[in-house]
């Protein structure tokens, strides 16, 4: 059975670069044979949370198209921002919404358990937004996310894409496509053997 990858990037940004490694790992994880869909957050506005609008409206309509797909597929990519050296708002802020459940039928984190994730990182600085992939990683190792141990960050990101929106580098595409070798292979070993 084919594998039912999403890629995703932490900015809602039009010109993200973000946005643009994540679209190129699911340009690359196709190529690995997967099935992969790249979900724009900006098609998911979501209000910050707050519990009292969660007890007076429920879980808004967008969080929970985005918890529905996350739950049936089988990974998932990040290209995550670096924002004073940790995650975006935007993106600790749809992962929060979509752990959030309805009613005690739903099992807990349904969304997250048992998923193959791998993270990426693009900055215009020298560190390619690494060190937000420190406190990602943890996050989501705590909530039952298999996080591959293979990640790669993008230093230099304004200046690092052709205009087709390729890496002009081939040493940096090596190593994006390295990650996402490594993603693919792994979901591909637990959907098989659990
Ligand atoms: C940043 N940026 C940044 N970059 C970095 O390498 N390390 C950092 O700690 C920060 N901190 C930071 C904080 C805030 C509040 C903002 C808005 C930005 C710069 C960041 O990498 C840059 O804006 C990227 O372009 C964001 O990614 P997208 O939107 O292009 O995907």
């Amino acid at each position: 059975q084919q594998l039912d990858l999403i890629t995703l990037a932490g900015s809602t940004r039009k010109a993200s670069v973000n946005k643009k490694l994540a679209r190129l790992a699911r340009d690359r994880a196709r190529h690995a044979g997967a099935s992969v869909e790249f979900l724009d957050l900006a098609d998911y506005p979501l209000p910050l949370y707050d519990g009292d609008l969660e007890d007076r409206e429920g879980i808004p309509a967008a969080a929970q198209e985005l918890k529905a797909r996350l739950r049936q597929c089988d990974g998932f990519l990040i290209a995550s921002p670096e924002y004073n050296s940790s995650l975006s708002p935007v993106l600790k802020n749809a992962l929060d919404w979509i752990s959030r459940r309805k009613d005690a039928d739903e099992p807990p984190l349904a969304a997250y358990r048992g998923k193959v994730a791998a993270l990426v990182a693009a900055s215009p600085g020298g560190l390619g937004g690494l060190r937000g992939l420190v406190p990602l990683r943890m996050m989501l190792g705590n909530i039952g996310v298999h996080v591959i141990p293979d990640q790669f960050a993008l230093a230099g990101a304004f200046d690092a894409f052709n205009d087709a929106d390729e890496l002009a580098d081939p040493k940096q595409a090596e190593q994006l496509s390295t990650v996402v070798e490594a993603w693919v292979a792994t979901a591909a070993r637990l959907k098989q053997h659990g």
